[in-house]
């Protein structure tokens, strides 16, 4: 009787080992583009080496396809997107770029920034899950998700940098990065909001 107990436990214990082991989606080979070129700004695993510059860790898919040809056609073009992608964009084939896109959104995504200001992650919560009614501002979650992952062509907002992050919000709200919808959600979020969102989601 011992023994088989012990042998199931034994069992039980290689099968919950693997369980935890195999990664939830395949990584595929880190494409020679993303070693040679965006490695030096994004990082080899996604993580990038400036808060300035986005993780592209778990993002999705969709989203990062359809940033590379934006900037590739020069359709995003607030002044961080002129000054470091388009020259990087400009020379991505359609295959080199599904094939980054793919690599990067493999990726475990990155490690929350434990470093934020509880009072700004509490107001930056409370706007993500429902809004700011008097501000026209919609709860953020509806569209990316309740833990911020997106999905699609709407990015991935949990655990990016604080510091990217208010660059976008800035950049929406002044029309600088041309998108309507985001446009119209942000238009009317004063500079401390965009910091206490941006502290939230760059916690998460
Ligand atoms: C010199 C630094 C640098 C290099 C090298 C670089 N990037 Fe970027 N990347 C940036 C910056 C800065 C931004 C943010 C642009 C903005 O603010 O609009 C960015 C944005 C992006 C985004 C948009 C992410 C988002 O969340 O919207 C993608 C996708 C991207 N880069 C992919 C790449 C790929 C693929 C390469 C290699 C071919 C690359 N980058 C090389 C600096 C760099
Ligand atoms: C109606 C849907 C919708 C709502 C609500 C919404 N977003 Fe977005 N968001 C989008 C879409 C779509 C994009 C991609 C825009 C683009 O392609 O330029 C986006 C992009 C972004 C980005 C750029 C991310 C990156 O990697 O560059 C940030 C930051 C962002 N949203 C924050 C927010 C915040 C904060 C709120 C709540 C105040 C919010 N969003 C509410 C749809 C939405």
């Amino acid at each position: 009787m011992k023994k088989i107990a012990v042998a199931l436990l034994a069992g039980t214990a290689i099968l919950g080992a693997q369980a935890v082991a195999a990664p939830k989606t395949k990584v595929p080979p880190e494409p020679q583009t993303v070693s040679q070129v965006c490695s030096q700004c994004h990082g080899d695993r996604g993580i990038s080496t400036s808060p300035i510059f986005p993780n592209l860790a778990a993002q999705n898919e969709q989203y990062l396809v359809r940033e590379l040809h934006n900037f590739r056609d020069r359709k995003r073009d607030d002044p961080h997107a002129q000054a470091y992608m388009w020259g990087m964009a400009n020379r991505l084939t359609d295959e080199v770029i599904d094939k980054v896109a793919n690599y990067f959104s493999a990726l475990p995504p990155p490690p929350p920034d434990l470093g934020q200001n509880p009072k700004e992650i509490a107001a930056g919560k409370e706007i993500f899950e429902k809004g700011i009614a008097s501000e026209q501002v919609p709860a953020c979650q509806l569209c990316h998700g309740p833990t911020g992952a997106g999905s699609a062509t709407i990015p991935r907002l949990a655990g990016q940098h604080r510091e990217y992050l208010a660059t976008q919000l800035l950049a929406f709200r002044d029309n600088e990065r041309q998108n309507m919808i985001m446009h119209s959600n942000v238009a009317h979020m004063t500079d401390q909001q965009v910091r206490d969102i941006s502290a939230y989601l760059s916690s998460l």
